[in-house]
């Protein structure tokens, strides 16, 4: 139910449901028709800036938990919350970074190159821009235990905001042994109940959906649309970083979809509102081992066709995934997920951003993964894809070496090192056995150690070319 003077509320995705519900009400799928719900607001009645650069004077203002927040500091554009309910744990603090090396690799002009590196926030994952939001909300409601499925990230991210707030209790649904071990530990260390059901992210976050709805939890999976709120203001980071230029791509990974959905959203408002003059274009990442969106828009064609998607040809294609016991695969464990919970809310954001789509192999993740690191920006397998895809994209044609280009790097190295770090000690021979489960034979970026006697000349020469 809506209250007087609430600008902010709720409706179906789905223009021909037009559900629409109260800003307080707790859904994560439409009560009409089952489709994902967004946050929608009233603009014309909210106070906004009369241009981007006007939340400059905000980011001045650090000594204001809200303008210290990097989501909160542009409430005005996600203004659902009484200022006294919003959860902030000094997220989106982060920095927009051009990388020569990361240009180089992936055949850029350098300088045309950004990394939005998402690894600085608290829980060292893009997730918190979403998690803040979603806390708020729980706080607006009065929930007293959150869960999720994650694949790593958003466990470790409810997890921080369950223990820094002191509001909620939080439990977590891994795929038991499918989660890197600094994420498993995240959620450990924080005091989060971890349930590692024996099946992989899927499974888990079918089990969530599930068990959140007989006992009343509140899910903070990303079908929750206060995290997508959230996550729209790295975009406004990204523009507040090119001194509120629009760029001409952004490119990210896509796991789960939820970050690329938000995007489009951004966007969709912000040209909506006038506040920008053109909307990037979009390019999200899958792993060649987690390929549903690719299959799903470049095979199988699907589009979110003005809002009429092809929703038999998506179920068609996950019967399909079942039938063939199809199970996705990939070092980048973060985006290691089949059924991709935002696909619909993804196509819209790619019809919007006149978006592509595309996969990369692990051991390209990897090796673009050392090129980001090469620029001393240290980011995990997943957003590693992003760079990637963007080498692939420059190859073939679709991205010019003089586009102005942004990478979101959605998580920190050390979120995941195990395996990774072979990569390097595996030395010139190539990476070794770990990592040709996934395919990864060379190593062309390594740099391994060198062992030496405790000989000071041996130690001089160990160090002859540096
Ligand atoms: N990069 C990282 C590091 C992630 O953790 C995820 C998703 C993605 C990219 C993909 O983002 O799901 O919005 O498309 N991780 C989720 C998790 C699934 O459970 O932590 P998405």
């Amino acid at each position: 139910m809506k209250r007087n003077g609430e600008t902010a509320f709720q409706r179906c995705i789905i223009p021909s449901c037009g559900w629409t519900g109260g800003i307080r009400e707790v859904v994560n799928k439409c009560p009409r028709c089952g489709e994902l719900v967004d946050v929608a607001y009233e603009w014309e009645k909210m106070p906004l800036p009369a241009r981007l650069a006007d939340f400059d004077a905000r980011a001045a203002d650090f000594r204001n938990p809200l303008n210290f927040s990097g989501v909160w500091r542009f409430k005005p554009l996600l203004d659902f919350a009484p200022d006294a309910d919003v959860v902030t744990i000094g997220e989106g603090r982060t920095l927009l970074r051009p990388s020569v090396s990361a240009a180089e690799f992936a055949g850029m002009r350098p300088g045309n190159l950004f990394l939005q590196y998402e690894g600085l926030n608290p829980s060292g994952s893009f997730k918190d821009n979403g998690m803040t939001a979603a806390f708020t909300h729980a706080r607006m409601v009065g929930a007293r235990i959150a869960a999720c499925a994650s694949t790593g990230n958003t466990s470790s991210s409810l997890a921080a905001y369950a223990a820094a707030s002191g509001m909620m209790k939080a439990v977590v649904f891994v795929g038991a042994g499918r989660i890197a071990g600094g994420k498993l530990y995240q959620g450990l260390e924080y005091g989060a109940r971890t349930v590692q059901i024996r099946g992989r992210f899927d499974t888990a976050m079918r089990r969530v959906m599930e068990v959140t709805a007989l006992k009343g939890i509140y899910l903070v999976n990303s079908v929750n649309p206060f995290r997508l709120e959230g996550q729209k203001t790295i975009m406004y980071r990204v523009l507040e970083g090119l001194n509120w230029d629009v760029p001409d791509w952004i490119v990210c990974p896509g796991g789960n979809l939820g970050n690329c959905s938000s995007f489009g959203k951004a966007f969709m408002e912000l040209r909506d509102l006038g506040m920008v003059g053109r909307v990037p274009r979009l390019a999200v990442v899958n792993a060649e081992g987690a390929r549903t969106l690719d299959i799903v828009y470049n095979e199988r064609k699907v589009r979110w066709n003005g809002g009429r998607p092809d929703a038999e040809g998506i179920a068609a294609y996950f019967k399909k995934m079942d039938a063939e016991g199809i199970e996705a695969h990939t070092i980048a464990s973060a985006i290691e997920i089949n059924r991709p919970v935002n696909l619909k809310k993804a196509l819209r954001a790619l019809e919007a951003m006149n978006g592509t789509v595309l996969s990369v192999s692990d051991q390209e993740i990897l090796d673009a993964k050392a090129a980001i690191g090469r620029s001393g920006i240290g980011c995990e397998p997943a957003s590693a894809a992003s760079v990637a895809g963007l080498r692939r994209l420059v190859e073939r044609g679709v991205v010019s070496g003089s586009d102005r280009v942004v990478c979101i790097l959605t998580g920190h190295l050390l979120k995941s090192p195990a395996g990774c770090i072979q990569y390097h000690l595996g030395g010139k021979g190539g990476p070794g056995k770990e990592l040709a489960e996934y395919g990864i034979a060379r190593n062309p970026l390594a740099n391994p150690t060198v062992e030496v006697d405790d000989d000071l000349d041996a130690i001089l020469k160990a160090m002859d070319d540096v």
